[in-house]
């Protein structure tokens, strides 16, 4: 869903900017609203990198959603697995957006990846969600009659096809010590984690009004 010539974009949970960057142009203007000032920071940088009006907002969704003037579009990329009360959550992103809502996760929750794992090092059953079809199932509740389509994830994260970084990173995840890399790495080669392949993106109508 793109903004229209010279529109707003609401990107909630920004980041770097990756959701919201690519919208310019059309957009031009841009709010980021992220927890991280971090984050914000290279919001800010990508954003002046490509010229851009921005605005952000540091703090937590919905909690700052007071704070955000309404847009033409609201993206929320890769957040939503990271929010427990999901559904004020979604209705914040709703009513900000005059067009449309863009939400997009992976089909299965990332650390569901590590399950196999869990089991395997301390016998710990993990659970294989939340996935996307929950995520939908809240939304048809909640009457936003979303979109769905569902599409192969982009470039994976370079641990995930390097063994080499795979065992640190794995390491970090299941929480083992150090001395136990040889038994992981061997592990490992065996039982690659299923991480997430597909994307689910939602998109459904915002309720902010229409200028006339
Ligand atoms: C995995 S990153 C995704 C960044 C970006 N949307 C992207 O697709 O590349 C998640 C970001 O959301 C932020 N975040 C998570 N929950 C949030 C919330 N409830 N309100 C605001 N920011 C949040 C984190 O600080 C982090 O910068």
């Amino acid at each position: 869903m793109l903004p229209p010539t010279g529109g707003t974009v609401l990107d909630v949970g920004c980041g770097g900017g990756r959701s919201s960057l690519p919208l310019v142009p059309p957009a031009n203007e841009l709010i980021g609203v992220d927890a991280s000032g971090a984050m914000l920071d290279e919001y800010v940088e990508a954003a002046s990198r490509v010229g851009v009006a921005r605005r952000t907002i540091h703090g937590t969704w919905p909690e700052v959603a007071v704070q955000a003037p309404v847009a033409d579009v609201v993206v929320c990329h890769h957040v939503a697995f990271n929010v427990a009360d999901i559904v004020p959550f979604l209705w914040a992103l709703t009513d900000h957006a005059r067009l449309a809502v863009v939400v997009e996760i992976p089909t299965m929750h990332p650390m569901s990846a590590w399950a196999p794992a869990w089991q395997h090092f301390w016998g710990v059953t993990r659970p294989d969600g939340p996935t996307s079809d929950d995520l939908l199932a809240v939304l048809i509740e909640m009457g936003l009659d979303p979109e769905l389509s569902i599409g192969a994830r982009g470039r994976p994260s370079a641990y995930e096809t390097d063994p080499s970084t795979l065992v640190p990173v794995a390491r970090r995840r299941l929480c083992l010590p150090a001395e136990r890399d040889g038994e992981l790495a061997e592990w490992l080669a065996g039982h690659a984690p299923p991480f997430p392949d597909k994307m689910a993106n939602f998109r459904w109508p915002g309720s902010a009004e229409i200028p006339r």
